[in-house]
């Protein structure tokens, strides 16, 4: 058991990795500033782990002193706060530091990362900076990092190997180049670093009992959870952004991996880090198998008995025909692969937005204090 730091954990894929840790019986501490993330995924994340009652709990519990000792718990703190990165870090202090930290938080819309530059390097990179300063200061030198394939651009190589030049074609890409070089530079600094960069492809779908899922604040950036909520009536059509791209069927072709494999492929990744000598783990997470936007839409409404509106627009400046993933290197070196198929991705995505119209909004018990634990068992 590993006492674990999920920055951003109460987003997307944070949320999912979250109940992955607890299932295997890590003890995790999640950081975060609910900007695009909620406290009730959490506590739908404690429920699902068997966790006893979630709750509010006082100002003197903020260390985490617990007798039996709680094993979750969230801060409400901004990762770029020295004094919240304390708090998440000294609260876990009593009865053992924090073993390793898996950094979700950050922003991740790429039209806006154009729009917005220095809001993306703030969070993205001054972020980094401080967690890892914070890091040192709590003698934790374990880090999973959140890349992504859009750090490989437009690039024609199909799949994709780890050794692909890295050519970032917006600030996302580039605020995510930026901090991959900085964890290697910060290995190469000092001995100990255990590091994994972990470029995700196209993490979709939600956990099979549709209980959490993803729930984006405002429009979707991406296309499955747009196409979820064309398909729940709260979007009119999907637009579909180029249909004379050179593939099979003219639209795009992206490699999507269902959240849990993703979710999984962390917890591994965990488990290498701590069972190695220090390293920094470069791997891509995907599942090697390239689906088009419209091949993506009929597994969709095959596999829940839908109809979806769609229409064909420009292409999106920025996006490339063909993005799919060699995933060989995580077989190697973790024994990791998906296991999930498209349809499955495509049940679990609607059992999720079918279940949860408006995502986690109204059923939300947003905290007011900035803790709120959840005990195993009470
Ligand atoms: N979803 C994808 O398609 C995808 C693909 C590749 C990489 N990634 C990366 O994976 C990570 C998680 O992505 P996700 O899809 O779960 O996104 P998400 O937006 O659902 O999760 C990110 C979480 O970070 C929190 N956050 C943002 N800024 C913060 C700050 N300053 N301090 C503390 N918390 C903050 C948000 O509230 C949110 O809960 C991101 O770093 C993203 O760039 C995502």
């Amino acid at each position: 058991m590993t006492k674990v730091l999920l920055t951003g954990g109460a987003g997307f894929i944070g949320s999912h990795t979250c109940l992955a840790l607890l299932e295997s019986g890590h003890q995790v501490v999640v950081m975060d500033d609910f900007s695009n993330g909620s406290a009730e995924a959490l506590s739908r994340v404690a429920a699902l782990a068997g966790l006893g009652p979630w709750r509010q709990t006082s100002a003197e519990r903020w260390t985490g002193a617990e007798p039996e000792g709680s094993r979750l718990t969230l801060f409400r703190g901004d990762v770029r706060s020295p004094q919240d990165l304390d708090r998440a870090f000294g609260a876990a202090d009593v009865g053992g530091g924090i073993g390793a930290v898996l950094h979700f938080a950050g922003l991740k819309a790429v039209g806006e990362s154009m729009a917005q530059p220095l809001r993306y390097w703030d969070v993205n990179v001054t972020g980094t900076v401080r967690l890892l300063e914070a890091m040192g200061r709590h003698g934790c030198q374990t880090l999973v990092f959140s890349s992504s394939a859009t750090l490989y651009g437009t690039t024609e190589t199909v799949p994709i190997p780890e050794s692909a030049p890295l050519q970032p074609i917006n600030p996302y890409g580039y605020t995510k180049a930026a901090v991959e070089r900085m964890l290697t530079d910060m290995a190469g600094s000092a001995p100990g670093w255990r590091i994994a960069l972990l470029r995700y492809f196209n993490p979709v779908g939600a956990h099979p009992s549709g209980r959490i899922g993803e729930d984006p604040h405002g429009l979707p950036n991406n296309l499955f959870p747009f196409l979820c909520q064309v398909a729940g009536g709260r979007r009119r059509q999907l637009e579909v952004f180029g249909g004379d791209w050179p593939t099979g069927d003219g639209t795009g072709v992206r490699d999507y991996l269902h959240v849990m494999d993703l979710a999984e492929g962390h917890g591994r990744a965990l488990d290498v880090l701590l069972a190695e000598p220090p390293q920094v783990l470069t791997l891509n997470l995907g599942s090697g198998c390239g689906h088009s936007v419209l091949e993506l839409l009929q597994t969709f409404e095959a596999t829940n008995g839908l109809r979806l509106p769609y229409t064909v627009v420009e292409r999106r400046p920025g996006d490339s025909a063909v993005s799919i993933a060699d995933p060989g290197q995580a077989e190697r070196r973790m024994g990791w692969r998906t296991r999930r198929s498209l349809a499955d991705i495509c049940r679990d995505g609607w059992a999720w937005q079918s279940a949860n119209p408006q995502g986690y909004r109204g059923t939300e018990t947003q905290p007011t204090p900035e803790l709120i634990g959840a005990q195993n068992g009470s």
